[in-house]
């Protein structure tokens, strides 16, 4: 789809790669940018209209959705990290609370939007993956990539159940970033106003998957690799 003259709304888009994808999304000429964030008082990207939305509350979805007619282009980029053993009893209300914002939201704001995106014409979601969708890091991400997993085969799934309104779905995948969420981790990071840029530039040549960086192509060739990577590569 053409960024220039769209209108749309981003989750999360206080902070991290939601704040970059704003910032992005006007550089590149969208008509207008909603940034969404559970408390819109703490949106700074300037030049952005601040909306409430927090994902895992389905009334507020659908009265966003109700307000915002005009969306043409929905980044469903709002995620939680969090680490730890799933074999530890306390995985499971991580595992809950993961499952609800990084895959239930996305997933429920499709369906709030998918009407508005439809009546847009050139209409787009994006989906921001991880490559930890496609690899564990043992005792530490089993929880998040398992939401991760999830989100990327819903991911596909919307794509191919929005083909027919001419709404096109991005998944896009990546590893650690410059954020808050990573703030912690070792390793290179990747910016997240460079991801955002590769992310539109993406959606922009009508490609459905971007891999953003070096370590998340190589996570996604480890899946066919002898034995596959997450066999125990990363062990
Ligand atoms: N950072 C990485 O290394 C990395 C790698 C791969 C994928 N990702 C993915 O990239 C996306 C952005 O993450 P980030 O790195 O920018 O992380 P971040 O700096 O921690 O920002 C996360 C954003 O999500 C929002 N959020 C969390 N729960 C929410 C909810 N229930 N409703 C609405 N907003 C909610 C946060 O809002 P509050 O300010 O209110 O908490 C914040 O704006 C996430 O989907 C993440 O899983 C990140």
């Amino acid at each position: 789809m053409k960024i220039q003259g769209s209108v749309a709304l981003v989750t999360g888009a206080n902070r991290g790669l939601g704040a970059a994808f704003a910032r992005t999304l006007l550089a590149a000429g969208a008509a207008k940018v909603y940034a969404a964030a559970r408390d819109p008082s703490t949106v700074t990207v300037p030049g952005v209209v601040p909306v409430p939305l927090d994902v895992t509350i389905l009334d507020q979805i659908k009265a966003l959705a109700h307000e915002l007619g005009d969306v043409s282009l929905l980044v469903n980029n709002a995620g939680i990290g969090g680490s730890g053993p799933v074999l530890d009893p306390t995985s499971i209300d991580r595992l809950h609370q993961q499952f609800e914002t990084n895959a239930v939201g996305p997933l429920r704001m499709v369906q709030a939007f998918a009407p508005t995106l439809a009546a847009r014409g050139d209409s787009a979601v994006i989906n921001v993956i991880s490559a930890l969708s496609w690899a564990t890091l043992p005792g530490v991400t089993g929880s998040y990539s398992a939401s991760k997993a999830a989100a990327w085969a819903l991911s596909n799934a919307m794509r191919q159940e929005l083909k027919a309104q001419g709404t096109e779905v991005l998944s896009l995948h990546v590893a650690f970033m410059d954020t808050d969420m990573a703030r912690g981790a070792p390793g290179p990071k990747s910016s997240p106003d460079e991801v955002a840029r590769l992310g539109i530039a993406a959606l922009e040549a009508g490609h459905s998957e971007l891999l953003a960086d070096d370590v998340t192509r190589s996570v996604h060739a480890g899946l066919t690799a002898v034995p596959p990577m997450y066999l125990g590569m990363l062990a």
